[in-house]
């Protein structure tokens, strides 16, 4: 249903109080009413922003999606409020398009509707087309849609900038600890590899010494294929408590005084770490000269520690590459566009940079690795699970148990983020999504973790991010649409 209104009947909405009468004349022969007669959705968010709605008659309520549901905003009655296109005279230049934050968006944000608008019985709006509006505004206001202009672009700058420094935010917290982290293992590795030069070098004097042709060439054999015996055990070698290796050492060290060694109290300790004891002495003795057997001992001390030094450095150097893969994960998946993400690589991932801060803290994995991938900007979830994984181990201080577990819940893929530490008072528990609070001393927390975190499920995935926390009980849920 639509019909004309009159320009004196325009006149009463204050939207048009101050415009002349060619302009009012103008609009009415443009505009239309349009009438529901109970309650209806007037226009949905996020469809194409065709006309600007000025209510006459009836009550409206505005929502915006959030998640799955449509939170409500306003619920007003008032005459001449208005709604919809109303930005469709700002011109934004073509490179501000398309929002690569969004690429699923087609229209810039000017041109679609920013939220749903709904009528709770019969209404009746004025309405003009976008076009319309938008040809009047410039041709009647030039000046002030200049200024608008500008306003909007510089809101929208704002906000880039500011989703650039959620970014870093992030990327501070991970790299304070990273850099740590890294140094630890490479330090590690230069260590036991200055030792292992230094062991070497031993080793080549002490076989220059047996090979000094005084040794048998069937006895060098036979050394050569105890060493690697040796090194095998080593390899198997229970890990000791402090106790039963002194124990050990205590018996090896008078097994060597009886065989007539030196220096068994360095020596014990040595052959201790890399498995071997007074038994294996005993064997080992009946395999060799009496006279060779002070050196062929030191001979076989230096293999075992070789192949421990061999080992640290492995470990080390292994350590260095989860974490480099780590980052590169971490940073792989920071790109603007959506794809489809694997949630646990970047929970993986996460562990593993923060690790440092959850030392002496026990992980749970309860993951459903049969989950399917999800459409989601990566490098923005991470920044989600770093957020909740650093809070909750700060809530640890380094004990106690980290639970994430990863589920199918209806619709959605589930991400828990779960610790037992004291909990979030209830006087608090409404205010923690809110930018810049924060509990935590200053300089240790800026308060922004999670409202980045709910800003990133909630408005750039159209998840929903939720808490509860009881003291020895706090979990973050984190619910993704599994489709765009
Ligand atoms: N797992 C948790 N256990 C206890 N309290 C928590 C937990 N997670 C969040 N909080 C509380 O919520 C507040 C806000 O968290 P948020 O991550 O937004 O900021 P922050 O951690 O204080 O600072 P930032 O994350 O910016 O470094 C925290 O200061 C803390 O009081
Ligand atoms: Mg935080």
């Amino acid at each position: 249903m639509s019909e004309r209104l009159t320009p004196d009947e325009l006149r009463t909405l204050f939207l048009f109080e101050s415009l002349t009468d060619d302009q009012l004349d103008w609009i009415a022969a443009r505009g239309y009413g349009k009438t529901f007669d109970g309650p209806s959705e007037v226009f949905v968010e996020g469809a194409p922003a065709t006309c600007l709605y000025i209510l006459l008659d009836g009550e409206v309520q505005q929502l915006r999606r959030s998640g799955d549901d449509d939170v409500l905003l306003t619920t007003t009655a008032q005459r001449g409020v208005y709604a919809g296109a109303v930005r469709a005279f700002v011109t934004v230049p073509n490179t501000q398009q398309p929002d690569t934050q969004q690429p699923d968006r087609q229209l810039p944000d000017t041109q679609q509707y920013v939220n749903t608008l709904r009528t709770t019985g019969p209404a009746r709006f004025f309405v003009m087309d976008a076009d319309d509006f938008s040809a009047f505004m410039r041709d009647q206001f030039p000046m002030a849609t200049h200024l608008l202009d500008g306003l909007y672009l510089g809101l929208r700058n704002a906000e880039q900038q500011t989703r650039q420094r959620d970014k870093l935010v992030a990327l501070g917290t991970l790299s304070a600890g990273l850099a740590h982290e890294l140094n630890n293992p490479a330090g590690a590795a230069v260590r036991a590899t200055s030792t292992l030069r230094e062991r070497v070098a031993g080793m080549r004097h002490k076989l220059g010494l047996l090979a000094e042709g005084k040794v048998p060439s069937a006895q060098l054999r036979r050394l050569v294929q105890l060493q690697e015996d040796v090194v095998e055990r080593a390899a198997k070698a229970p890990r000791l408590t402090a106790l039963e290796a002194a124990d050990r050492e205590d018996e090896l060290s008078d097994w060597l005084d009886d065989h007539g060694v030196s220096g068994s109290w360095e020596l014990a300790p040595r052959l201790v770490a890399g498995g071997l004891d007074a038994g294996w002495a005993e064997q080992f003795a009946t395999d060799v000269e009496p006279e060779l057997l002070e050196g062929a001992i030191r001979w076989i001390a230096y293999s075992v520690e070789t192949e421990a030094l061999m080992g640290e450095i492995e470990d080390a150097v292994e350590r260095i590459s989860t974490l480099v893969a780590a980052v590169k994960q971490y940073s792989h998946l920071d790109q603007a566009s959506e794809q489809e993400v694997d949630v646990h690589d970047g929970l993986e991932s996460t562990l593993v940079l923060l690790g440092h801060k959850l030392r002496g803290v026990e992980i749970v994995r309860d993951y459903d690795r049969s989950l399917p991938r999800i459409p989601a900007h990566g490098g923005e979830l991470n920044q989600v699970w770093t957020n909740l994984v650093d809070n909750a181990a700060d809530a640890l201080g380094g004990h106690g148990t980290l639970t994430i577990r990863t589920a199918l819940d209806h619709d959605t893929l589930l991400v828990e983020v779960r610790d037992d530490g004291p909990g979030i008072p209830p006087e608090v528990q409404n205010r923690v999504f809110e930018a810049f609070f924060t509990t935590k001393g200053v300089g240790a927390g800026t308060g922004l973790g999670l409202d980045i975190s709910q800003r990133i499920v909630v408005h750039g995935h159209r998840g929903d991010l939720r808490m509860h926390s009881t003291p020895g009980d706090t979990c973050f849920e984190v619910r993704l649409p599994l489709r765009r």
